[in-house]
């Protein structure tokens, strides 16, 4: 059994986390920066740097203190080392270098994506390869197929925003405060889906990709006119969200040999709206649905120290570079 310190700083949350190969999560904290960027309604890279920066090495010492571990006792240290905001990625990076150093335990430099793309294994030790995995955070828009430990082919992606972003977007528009998507959700539930007329985006195409740029200037248009209500605009937007989400997936499934599974994460798995049309979708096809626990789904340092797990009796070397951008 092995045991992995995980480090994530990629974008607003501060996590370390401790995981073993069998699947336990042994310690861990995550610290959130919404109150820091609630105020310009969206994540300011160098208010986060600084935030990470602030909070990682005491959040490290506590996550080791609590489980008794000695550093030169772990199996690797492995830190997010891109995709995302630049600063915060060389905090987490910087941080695990110097542990690693300091304790001569093997570095595991890990792709964000990598770390949403293994945790449902984590969480699930009967999910085995190959798998279909649609990503959906405020940073990611992608349906993968996980074939393997550093195996994933893409099958599609966002040619504007993130989908978590269109409902970010969407709660700015409707002044409902950052982070927007769980607003969205709840003021939805109050409105009538079919009340606003709203584009489908590049549903239809054969191509899975996604696109959400336009939706979100269709909603901004619909508040401005000024004749409908906004729980309306909500679940219209979220009607129209899940529609393309739908649309895209079936597309991308008759493109790609079979799997037994679909797995959602990213902080959009939240939605309940969501979650339900994904779960519909997987039984009519036959398919096993899968979403873990949410604090796994959103960004975490648990599903980082898991692909270090996974990655176990690979390193990677010190001087190795944070890369903001880092497709898989
Ligand atoms: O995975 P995550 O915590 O961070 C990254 O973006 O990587 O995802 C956060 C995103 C935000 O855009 C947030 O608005 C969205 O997930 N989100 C939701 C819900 N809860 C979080 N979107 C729709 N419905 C929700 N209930
Ligand atoms: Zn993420």
């Amino acid at each position: 059994m092995g045991i992995v310190l995980g480090i994530e700083s990629s974008c607003d949350e501060t996590a370390a986390a401790l995981v073993t190969t069998d699947r336990r999560i042994v310690a861990q904290r995550i610290a959130s920066q919404d109150a820091e960027h609630a105020p310009y309604g969206g994540v300011v890279p160098e208010i986060a740097a600084r935030a990470h920066a602030e909070r990682l090495a005491p959040m490290i010492a506590a996550v080791m203190e609590e489980a008794g571990q000695d550093l030169s006792d772990l199996d690797a240290i492995a830190a997010t080392a891109g995709p995302g905001l630049i600063g915060g990625v060389m905090v987490g990076l910087v941080s695990a270098k110097a542990l690693a150093m300091a304790g001569d335990v093997p570095l595991i430099a890990v792709n964000h994506l990598e770390g949403h793309a293994l945790s449902p294994r984590l969480a699930d030790a009967d999910l085995a390869f190959p798998y279909a995995l649609l990503l959906v955070s405020g940073g990611h828009c992608q349906i993968l197929r996980v074939e393997g430990v550093g195996q994933y082919r893409r099958l599609a992606t966002t040619i504007d925003d993130a989908l978590g972003e269109a409902f970010d977007k969407t709660a700015k528009i409707l002044g409902l405060g950052f982070p927007g998507g769980p607003a969205v959700e709840r003021l939805a539930r109050e409105g009538d889906p079919g009340a606003v007329p709203l584009p489908r985006p590049l549903v239809g195409s054969g191509e899975p990709h996604f696109s959400f740029a336009g939706l979100k200037s269709a909603v901004l248009r619909a508040k401005e006119s000024g004749r409908h209500r906004d729980a309306d605009i909500a679940a219209s937007f979220q009607q129209a969200a899940l529609d393309c989400v739908v649309d895209r997936l079936a597309v991308a499934f008759e493109g790609i040999a079979p799997v037994p599974a679909l797995v959602v994460a990213g902080g959009v798995a939240a939605n309940q709206a969501i979650r339900g049309a994904l779960e519909s979708f997987a039984a009519e096809r036959g398919l096993r649905f899968v979403a873990p626990p949410l604090p796994l789904c959103t960004d975490n340092a648990a599903m980082i120290a898991w692909a270090g797990c996974e990655r176990l009796g690979q390193s990677d070397p010190l001087d190795i570079a944070a890369r903001p951008r880092w497709p898989l």
